[in-house]
C-alpha cells in the first residue's frame, strides 16, 4: 500500500526530503548543504552534479529513516530554488557550467542595455517581471554570449536550460519539462497564454530550442528512476509558489510570508493577473492539473537567514545560526544601528541591482548585540516595505500575516516582526510548508488528496505574536529604516 507522498525541496543552501502522511505529518525528514561558490564578488554559483547527488542521497536517507522504499509513495514532488540557471548537454547529461543562483549580479551591465531607453519596465507588461539580474533570461543570454560554441548548440537543441526543478526533474524521468510557476520567474514566458514568448525570446536572445515544455504544477510528469525507481513524480512548483500552496493561501487575499535564505510574501490574486504599481511582481501561483491557473503578486527580499549566516560564516559574531536570537536579545533595543543587508542589490519594491549594503548609526555605544537586533530588524522592516506595497496595490489593509519558513523559530524575530507591521504574526504547527505544498500537488495529481479544499483541514495554528510597541516608535523606526536604505543606493563604489 502507498502510505506517503515525498517531496524534495531543493533550496538555495540544502536540498532536503520530506515524507508525509496522509493528513500531512511528517514522517521523516533528511537534509544535505551543499557548497555556495564565489568566483567573484556578487557571483554565486552551485555545482549541478553536487545538487543532483544531495537529492538522491537525502531521498534515500529520508526513505531509510521511515523504513520505506519507492513502492511506498504514492508520488513524489518537486520543489526549487527558482530562477537558478543550469544547463546542460542533451546527450551526455553534463552541466555545461555551474548553475548561476539568483542571486548573482554578473548580469547587472546586460540588464541595464536590455532596459535601454525603456527602462527596468520594458517587459513589465509581457512577463509581470522588472529588467533585474534575479531572473533566468539574461542569465541565459549571459552563459550563451560567454561559452565557445553554446550558442549553436543550443539552437540545435543539444545544449539544454532548466530551472532546478527542469532539472531534477529531467535527472528522475529523462522528460526536459518545467512548470508554469518556475517559467514564470525566467522572463521568458507571458503571463498571457502561459507560453514562452517570441518577442522576449528574440529581445533576450535566448533560442526556443533549448528550453523545456511548459506544464502545470501538479500532474505525472513521468516515472523515476534509480533510487526512486518506478514512482510517479507528480509536482514541481517554485519554492515560494509551493509554501503558498502549503500554507493553503487558495482564495483570493489570502497570502504567507517565508523566511529562508531570503523571504518572499505571496498573495494569491485568483484567476487574473494582476499589475504591480508598486515594485511587486507578478508571478504565477500554481495550476492544478486542468484546472486555471492562479496568479500571485510577491514581494520579493533577497537577504534574510542569509545574513545571520553572514554574521556567523563572514565575522564570526556567532557560532551558530540559533546564537542570534539570544545574542539580540540581550540588549533593549537596536542603540541607533540599523543594517540594510543590500548584497544582491535590492530587490522589491526598489529593483536596484547597483545598491550595497550599509550598517547605519554606529557609535561606540553599539556592541555586538546592536548588531544582532538590527540584523533581525533589517528582516523585519524588509517585510514592511513590501506589505506597504501589497496594501498600495490592492487598496486593502494586513489583517494578519502568515508566516513560514526556517527563521520563523526565532521568537524574537516574530515579536520584531509584528511590531513592525502592527499587525499580527501566526505561525502554522507545520512550518515545513515548503515541502507540504509540493506533497499536496504531488498528492493531488494522484488520487491521495481528492481536492483542494479537503487540504484546509490539516492547517492548524501554533502560535501567533500580537504588536505589542507603541505606533510612535514604530513609525520613528521604519523613517530611520528608510533613511538607512537611501544610503544604499546612494552608495557608489
Ligand atoms: O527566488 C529565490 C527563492 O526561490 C529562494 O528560496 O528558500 O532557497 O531562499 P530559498
Amino acid at each position: 500500500m502507498t502510505r506517503y507522498i515525498a517531496a524534495i525541496d531543493q533550496g538555495t543552501t540544502s536540498s532536503r526530503c520530506i515524507i508525509f502522511d496522509a493528513a500531512g505529518a511528517i514522517g521523516a525528514i533528511d537534509q544535505r548543504e551543499h557548497r555556495q561558490i564565489f568566483p567573484r564578488p556578487g557571483w554565486v554559483e552551485h555545482d549541478a552534479l553536487e545538487i543532483w547527488a544531495n537529492v538522491e542521497a537525502s531521498v534515500v536517507g529520508a526513505m531509510a529513516k521511515l523504513g520505506i522504499g519507492p513502492k511506498d509513495l504514492a508520488a513524489i514532488g518537486v520543489t526549487n530554488q527558482r530562477e537558478t540557471t543550469v544547463l546542460w548537454d542533451r546527450h551526455t547529461g553534463k552541466p555545461a557550467h555551474n548553475a548561476i543562483v539568483w542571486q548573482d549580479t554578473r548580469t547587472d551591465r546586460l540588464v541595464r542595455e536590455l532596459g535601454g531607453e525603456a527602462g527596468q519596465d520594458r517587459f513589465r507588461e509581457r512577463c509581470g517581471l522588472p529588467l533585474a539580474t534575479y531572473f533566468s533570461g539574461p542569465k541565459i543570454r549571459w552563459l550563451l554570449d560567454e561559452m565557445p560554441g553554446a550558442r549553436a548548440a543550443a539552437e540545435r537543441g543539444d545544449l539544454l536550460f532548466g530551472t532546478i526543478d527542469s532539472w531534477l526533474i529531467w535527472k528522475l524521468t529523462g522528460r526536459h519539462v518545467t512548470d508554469v510557476t518556475n517559467a514564470s520567474r525566467t522572463m521568458l514566458m507571458a503571463l498571457d497564454g502561459l507560453d514562452w514568448d517570441e518577442a522576449l525570446l528574440e529581445a533576450i536572445g535566448v533560442p526556443r530550442a533549448m528550453l523545456p515544455e511548459i506544464r502545470p504544477s501538479s500532474e505525472v510528469y513521468g516515472t523515476a528512476r534509480g533510487v526512486l525507481q518506478g514512482a510517479p513524480v507528480a509536482s514541481a512548483l517554485g519554492d515560494q509558489q509551493a509554501a503558498l500552496f502549503g500554507q493553503t493561501c487558495f482564495a483570493p487575499g489570502e497570502g504567507k510570508s517565508t523566511y529562508g535564505t531570503g523571504a518572499f510574501l505571496l498573495v494569491n490574486t485568483g484567476e487574473r493577473p494582476v499589475a504591480s504599481k508598486s515594485g511587486l511582481l507578478t508571478t504565477v501561483g500554481y495550476r492544478i492539473g486542468e484546472a486555471p491557473t492562479v496568479y500571485a503578486l510577491e514581494g520579493s527580499i533577497a537577504v534574510a537567514g542569509s545574513l545571520v549566516q553572514w554574521l556567523r560564516d563572514n565575522l564570526g559574531l556567532i557560532q551558530s545560526a540559533s546564537e542570534i536570537e539570544p545574542l539580540a536579545a540581550s540588549v533593549a533595543d537596536n542603540g541607533g544601528c540599523y543594517f540594510v543587508p543590500a548584497f544582491s542589490g535590492l530587490f522589491a519594491p526598489y529593483w536596484r541591482s547597483d545598491a550595497r549594503g550599509v550598517i547605519a548609526g554606529l557609535t561606540a555605544y553599539i556592541t555586538k548585540g546592536h548588531i544582532a537586533r538590527a540584523a533581525l530588524e533589517a528582516t523585519a522592516w524588509q517585510t514592511r516595505e513590501v506589505v506597504d506595497a501589497m496594501v498600495a496595490d490592492s487598496g486593502v489593509p494586513l489583517t494578519t500575516l502568515k508566516v513560514d519558513g526556517g527563521m520563523t523559530a526565532n521568537r524574537l524575530l516574530m515579536q520584531i516582526l509584528a511590531d513592525a507591521l502592527g499587525a499580527p504574526v501566526v505561525r502554522p504547527a507545520v512550518t515545513e510548508t515548503t515541502c507540504l505544498g509540493a506533497a499536496y500537488a504531488a498528492g493531488l495529481a494522484v488520487g491521495f488528496w481528492p481536492d483542494v479544499e479537503s487540504l484546509r483541514a490539516n492547517w492548524r495554528k501554533d502560535a501567533e505574536w500580537a504588536p505589542a510597541v507603541a505606533e510612535a516608535v514604530r513609525d520613528r523606526e521604519y523613517g530611520a529604516w528608510k533613511k538607512a536604505v537611501q544610503r544604499t543606493l546612494d552608495w557608489v563604489a
